[in-house]
């Protein structure tokens, strides 16, 4: 169907069901076991209800905000994702570029199907454009330290550790289906293909990651990254986001992976309600992000309105890559337009604005 068509993101979500390979499917769309966690991401949302305030002159709606001190066009980047040269041979470049066209921050996995300096290229360039990194430490730590120099040399601006990843989540639907076409990441290195397990991509990609990894190498992972700022990508509990505080780092991701490594690992926004409710100092010290099973505009404004700079959209930028660069862009501009509803029926021009009090959160708080 024609792009312009598409009004949602599950109209990317069917139409790349019927479209990408059989394989491709069971990588992107599968969770980690019974996939209660998948469910419930986009479930805690619903949950949440609105206490919109009326009257207030909303004649601009201004999505615009810092990450990391970094301008963007909109609240939310795309999230890290493995092997986006799965959907569309373009991968990366694709993200990268209609990521630079509608001014949204791309964060580019250390599972890339590209390398970092054509995925830089591809967009506006070095300095035109922010990208950020998201990295999987490796057992091999002078990998690590090569990956974070070139990423510094490419431009990229900071650096998010994946925390939740040491082990992958058992993902039956890509278990099942055997690779038979093996792709390789071209900055990992790392190449997908069966054993006695199966043939899940998550997994089998991912057997370099280090998992001695512990608080005490944040220190090595900050000079490694020469400077850069260090995000933690994987919070799940308010105690780990006071930790990610005592040692230094400049934000937290609040994640379970999309649902696809712990099942019944909490939804973002529990763990966001949880350092609410046990350390809210930490919102002070640093920036908090939250992904998963974020479809909506309104489910964005949500996750703001309880105290997060950002949010991280995963799945649904694979579906749009079916389309290409074009699909990216698409994609953004839906998802900003019902941002920029939800705002205006919220009473809200600025995002600077947002406050807790325009959500009701009893029916979570009573779990
Ligand atoms: C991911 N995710 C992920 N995270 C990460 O830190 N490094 C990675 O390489 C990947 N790869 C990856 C591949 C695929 C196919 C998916 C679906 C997800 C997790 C991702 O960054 C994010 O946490 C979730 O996708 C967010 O949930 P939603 O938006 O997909 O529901």
């Amino acid at each position: 169907p024609p792009l312009h068509t598409i009004i949602n993101t599950f109209d990317f979500e069917t139409i790349a069901e019927h479209t990408v390979t059989p394989k491709t499917w069971a990588f992107y769309s599968s969770a980690a076991t019974d996939l209660l966690s998948m469910k419930l991401n986009k479930k805690a949302f619903d949950q949440v209800l609105f206490r919109p305030r009326v009257m207030r002159n909303v004649k601009s709606a201004d999505t615009r905000t810092k990450i990391l001190g970094f301008d963007t066009g909109v609240p939310f980047f795309i999230a890290p994702t493995a092997m986006q040269g799965m959907a569309n041979p373009e991968g990366e470049k694709a993200v990268a570029k209609g990521a630079g066209e509608e001014n949204v921050i791309h964060i580019i996995s250390t599972n890339s199907s590209h390398p970092i300096a054509d995925i830089v290229s591809s967009g506006k360039g070095p300095g035109q454009q922010t990208h950020f990194l998201q990295l999987y430490v490796n057992t091999d730590r002078q990998k690590t330290s090569q990956l974070l120099a070139n990423a510094k040399a490419c431009g990229l601006r900071a650096v998010f550790v994946t925390v939740d990843a040491h082990v992958s989540g058992k993902r039956e639907a890509d278990e099942r289906l055997k690779v038979d076409v093996p792709v390789k990441s071209a900055v990992s290195g790392a190449v997908s293909h069966n054993d006695r397990k199966g043939g899940g991509m998550g997994r089998l990609m991912g057997l370099y990651i280090d998992r001695t990894l512990n608080w005490e190498d944040i220190a090595w992972i900050k000079s490694a990254a020469g400077g850069l700022p260090i995000v933690l990508k994987g919070i799940q509990t308010a105690a780990d986001a006071k930790l990610a505080v005592k040692y230094g780092v400049q934000g937290i991701v609040l994640s379970n992976h999309g649902g696809r490594n712990l099942d019944t690992s909490p939804p973002a926004l529990f763990t966001l309600l949880e350092i609410h409710k046990i350390c809210p100092e930490v919102f002070n010290s640093l920036e908090v992000y939250i992904d998963g099973g974020i479809r909506r505009g309104t489910d964005i404004f949500k996750a703001l309105c309880l105290g997060a700079t950002a949010v991280g959209v995963g799945r649904p930028y694979l579906y749009a890559l079916n389309y290409g660069a074009e699909g990216i862009a698409h994609l953004t501009q839906i998802l900003k337009d019902e941002l920029e509803t939800t705002m205006r029926m919220c009473g809200v021009t600025d995002l600077s604005e947002v406050h807790p009090g325009l959500v009701n959160t009893r029916k979570i708080d009573a779990l």
